[in-house]
Order: structure tokens, then C-alpha cells, then sequence
């Protein structure tokens, strides 16, 4: 499908999704909402997708956050009625069973911050600079941030993170915990879609489990994580695919998954 504010192309069984509005650093609008909704439909429905890679054009940014210019005139009852923000947890984070990952070039501020901690994890640049500068602009993050910082890196740099409005770049946001890896600049697509390609050859009803069961640690208490994982896992027991797994592993030979 042809977007105006993103490209999506399918390379194999991987998706790559591309902000792209390099002059507004991939400033996040409506209409880049819009688009990304529909290339994760797209994604998610298409069976022969397995994983995704979302991240920015341009040398300088993943996304500079949401976009000041449109939402400066904004009145907050538009805020309100059309409940903003809300779609990019419900689309990206609810809805997306897959498992996508944010390949972080440059700024991640704000909304773009937020986006990238939606992913499954984050793949940084080693020029990426993460931040969430809302504070400067008179409001606070409204995708995630306050929540979803603080759950990755902690109280103390979340607060400081969030107070002061500074950013922080790629090694210290994987020291943190925001980032499961940095990698040189020039190498970042490359890595992401060589990681995503693994992902995306993995078993396909135990990708879904182990990430649904990754997410349930964040919303469950200790024992019931436990007890869903065990639960999970004694489901997948009766799948054509751990049989499979298990034979290939002692003949010695590579599977062949089904996802059944
Ligand atoms: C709209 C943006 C933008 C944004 C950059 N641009 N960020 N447009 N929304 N979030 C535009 C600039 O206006 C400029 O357009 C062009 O992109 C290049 O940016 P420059 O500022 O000239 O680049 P540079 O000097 O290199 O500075 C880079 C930067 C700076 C440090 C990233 O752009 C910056 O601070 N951006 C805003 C970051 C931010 O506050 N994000 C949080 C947004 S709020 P022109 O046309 O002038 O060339 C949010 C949610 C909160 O995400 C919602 C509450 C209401």
C-alpha cells in the first residue's frame, strides 16, 4: 500500500515500516498516526509477516516526538473528545500480537521516545539521543512515557529524565535498560532487519506466547505471571510445532515450522 507520511515494504517474512517526514525530524502527526495504524493491520493480518521494523528516514531523527505545529492551536476540548494518544496503546501495543522492533537512528523525543518504548524492544544507533521534553512545552508525555520509563529504567533517572526534559544517549539508555543494544550508526537497518529476520523464523505460536508473557509482567502480580506462563507453555506442549522442534533437535536436522 502506497502512505504519505510512511513507507511499508515487505522484505520476506519482515516487515519495514519508515517514518517518513525527514524535514519534521519524523515528527509524529495525525496523519503519520493514520498510516501506521493501517500498515500494522496490514502487518498483522498478513500471514506470511512475522516481525517488524519501525524506524526513521533521514540521518537525524527515529521521530522528534508529536508534532508541535499541529497540536500549538489545538483547543484542549479536541485533546479530550478525540481521547489523543490513546489509539497509538490501543493499535501498537493491544492489537499488535507480533513482535516489532524500534530501530532508534537519532532523536527519540517525547511521543518518538514513547513510540520506540511501545516496541518490543529497542535497537539504538549509537547516535541516538532518548528523551522526553514535554516539560518544556508546558504539559507532561501523553503516549506512555511517565509509565513506560519508569517501568524501564526505574524512579530515579525516569523522574530526572522527566523534570528536567534532558536527553540521554545511547549508552546510557542501555545501561539504563531502555535499549537492548546499541550498534554503530551505519550498521542499525542492517542489525534490525538481520534480528528481525531470526525473529520472524522462530515458531510462530511461541513468539506469540513468549511475548504476550514478557507483557503480562508488567500488568500481573508475580504468582499469576507464573502460573499464565506455565499455562502457556503446557498449551504449546500440544502444538504440531513443539513435536516437531523436539524431533529436529535429536535428529540433528533443521525444523520446519507450521504454526500449529
Ligand atoms: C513538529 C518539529 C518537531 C516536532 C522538530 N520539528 N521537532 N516539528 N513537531 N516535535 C521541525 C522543526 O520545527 C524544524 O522545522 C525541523 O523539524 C528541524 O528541526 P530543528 O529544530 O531545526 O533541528 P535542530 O536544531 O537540529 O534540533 C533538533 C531537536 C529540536 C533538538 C530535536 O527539533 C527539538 O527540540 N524538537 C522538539 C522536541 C520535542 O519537544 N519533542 C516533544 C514533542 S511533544 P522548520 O520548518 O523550522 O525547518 C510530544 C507529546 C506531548 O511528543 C504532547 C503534549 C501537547
Amino acid at each position: 500500500a502506497e502512505y504519505e507520511t510512511i513507507t511499508a515494504e515487505r522484505r520476506g517474512a519482515v516487515t519495514l515500516v519508515t517514518l517518513n517526514r525527514p524535514k519534521a525530524l519524523n515528527a509524529l502527526s495525525s496523519k503519520v498516526l493514520e498510516d501506521l495504524i493501517a500498515a500494522f493491520a496490514a502487518f498483522e493480518a498478513d500471514d506470511t509477516q512475522r516481525c517488524a521494523v519501525v524506524t526513521g528516514s533521514g540521518e537525524k531523527a527515529f521521530a522528534a516526538g508529536a508534532d508541535i505545529k499541529e497540536m500549538a492551536e489545538k483547543p484542549m476540548a479536541d485533546f479530550y473528545a478525540e481521547d489523543m494518544f490513546s489509539r497509538w496503546t490501543s493499535h501498537f501495543v493491544k492489537a499488535t500480537r507480533k513482535p516489532w522492533i524500534a530501530a532508534v537512528n537519532g532523536f527519540a523525543l517525547g511521543g518518538g521516545c514513547e513510540l520506540a518504548m511501545m516496541a518490543d524492544f529497542v535497537l539504538a544507533a549509537d547516535n541516538a539521543k532518548f528523551g522526553q521534553p514535554e516539560i518544556t512545552l508546558g504539559v507532561v508525555p501523553g503516549m506512555g512515557g511517565t509509565q513506560r520509563l519508569t517501568r524501564a529504567v526505574g524512579k530515579a533517572k525516569a523522574m530526572e529524565l522527566i523534570l528536567t526534559g534532558r536527553m540521554m544517549d545511547a549508552e546510557e539508555a542501555e545501561r539504563a535498560g531502555l535499549v537492548a543494544r546499541v550498534v554503530p550508526a551505519a550498521d542499525l537497518l542492517d542489525e534490525a532487519l538481520k534480528v528481525a529476520a531470526k525473529i520472524a523464523a522462530m515458531p510462530p505460536l511461541a513468539t506469540l506466547a513468549a511475548k504476550e508473557l514478557v507483557n503480562a509482567a508488567f500488568e500481573t502480580t508475580l504468582d499469576q505471571g507464573i502460573l499464565l506462563e506455565r499455562r502457556e507453555f503446557h498449551f504449546l506442549a500440544g502444538t504440531e510445532d513443539k513435536a516437531e522442534g523436539m524431533s529436529a533437535f535429536i535428529e540433528k536436522r533443521a525444523p520446519e515450522w507450521k504454526g500449529r
